[in-house]
């Protein structure tokens, strides 16, 4: 039989792909802590959590057993009027981590669908009190939310959704002061941002049901941070206005920011909540849209065009939702700041060595940096053995948790050896 990346080539379509000019895809046959092992036996040092959803390394035997015990106990069931140990645990065990404002929990199960969910709720919120003429959305430019309508809607100045625009809902984008190590021009940036934020604010602020953004760290758009003392100034500011608040902790979730979520480093706490992504460790797909008793009583009435009318086919799944608990259980014994030394020490190697990279920034387990021509060096890092996905110019480094401040400091060294 031929192997499986030529097998592949001839069956699948495969996401996020120019299939007429992308190589053959690298089969991977196992995968183990930081290491993924391909057919012929390779290994990659991967160094991007797998499209950033694994946390405590491949095929960790703790959530793989907790996932074998819940199949054999209850694999799924409809989660409209049932429920189950797992999803009621995992609730009760996040609820512990989370400011005690956030205690309301609605499943999905990706990305996408926990920002579908925060959009249509916070619409739904406003139109069951009268108020449906707030229906505009703010969102920032540049910021990413998945692939789904809704979710690119607000993501419309991502340049991932640019064939749909035609469709879309209507979205006000603010600039983004996106910030690195010694920038000398955050506050004219966060400045110019405040002041589009407040024409805003000024001439449609009744009508907009919600802000959207990622806290502190935009993901796709390549990895670009702010600072929290700005959010706290545009929370402030849209709270004035009555705007709901919905922070997408899709990628940020789960310890990639330093602290267990990026809100704790943000002074007011949003209205929703989206997590996926790292929620089950990277084994199974599973979300959550996590909001307050305000927003959840305002759909509570006796008739039935109040309630929320969103749900999949596998809600809540039971196995999902046991890899979740063991996933959260492990990152409570997890030593986040090994990471963030181990970045900073990287970082400051390669900016000795090399002058030609731009706009260095580290922020709790990801490191991010600029350098020309970043998408030609990706066959260079997989031949080394490191698998690295640039964005745009972007390379960017954010590893499973259970990587070695060895394992991070060896790839920094190949890097610099690849860049030279
Ligand atoms: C911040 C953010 N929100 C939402 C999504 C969409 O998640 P998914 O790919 O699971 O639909 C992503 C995916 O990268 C993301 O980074």
């Amino acid at each position: 039989m031929s192997k499986l990346s030529v097998r592949d080539k001839k069956v699948i379509w495969h996401p996020f792909t120019q299939e007429k000019t992308a190589g053959t895809v690298i089969a991977a046959k196992k995968a183990e802590g930081c290491y993924i092992y391909d057919e012929d036996g390779k290994a990659y040092l991967d160094l991007i959590s797998s499209w950033w959803v694994n946390l405590h390394g491949h095929a960790h035997p703790e959530i793989a057993r907790s996932i074998y015990e819940q199949a054999m106990k209850l694999e799924h069931v409809i989660f409209a009027g049932f429920t189950h140990e797992p999803a009621v645990a995992l609730c009760e065990e996040l609820a512990e981590l989370l400011p005690p404002s956030l205690n309301r929990f609605f499943f999905s199960d990706n990305g996408s669908t926990a920002v579908e969910v925060a959009l249509k709720m916070s619409y739904q919120y406003w139109c069951n009190q009268g108020q449906g003429d707030r229906k505009i959305f703010l969102s920032f430019e540049g910021g990413y939310h998945g692939d789904t309508f809704g979710a690119m809607s607000v993501g419309h100045t991502s340049k991932f959704h640019d064939a749909f625009k035609p469709l879309f809902f209507d979205v006000l984008s603010i600039p983004y002061p996106d910030t690195w190590e010694e920038d000398l021009d955050v506050e004219v940036k966060e400045q110019r941002a405040l002041s589009s934020l407040d024409k805003y604010l000024d001439e449609k602020g009744k009508e907009i049901a919600a802000l959207i953004l990622e806290p502190l760290v935009q993901g796709a758009s390549g990895m670009r941070m702010c600072r929290s003392s700005f959010i706290n100034q545009v929370i402030l500011r849209v709270r004035a206005k009555g705007i709901l608040v919905i922070f997408d902790e899709v990628m940020t979730g789960f310890g990639r920011t330093g602290t267990n979520f990026a809100l704790e480093q943000i002074d007011s706490k949003p209205d929703f909540l989206c997590l996926s992504k790292g929620i089950t460790g990277g084994f199974l797909p599973l979300a959550l849209t996590v909001t307050t008793e305000n927003i959840y009583s305002a759909f509570l009435h006796d008739e039935w065009k109040y309630a929320f009318a969103h749900g999949h086919s596998y809600t809540a799944n039971p196995i999902a939702c046991a890899a979740a608990v063991t996933s959260l259980k492990l990152l409570k014994k997890t030593n986040l700041d090994a990471i963030n030394n181990a970045h900073k020490l990287g970082m400051s190697y390669l900016k000795e060595r090399l002058p030609n990279i731009k706009h260095t920034r580290i922020i709790g387990t990801i490191s991010a940096f600029e350098v020309d021509l970043a998408q030609k060096l990706k066959p260079k890092f997989l031949a080394s053995g490191l698998l690295i996905r640039p964005l745009g110019n972007t390379i960017y480094l954010l590893p499973p948790y259970c990587i070695t401040a060895g394992e991070l400091n060896s790839a920094y060294e190949k890097m610099g050896s690849i860049f030279n």
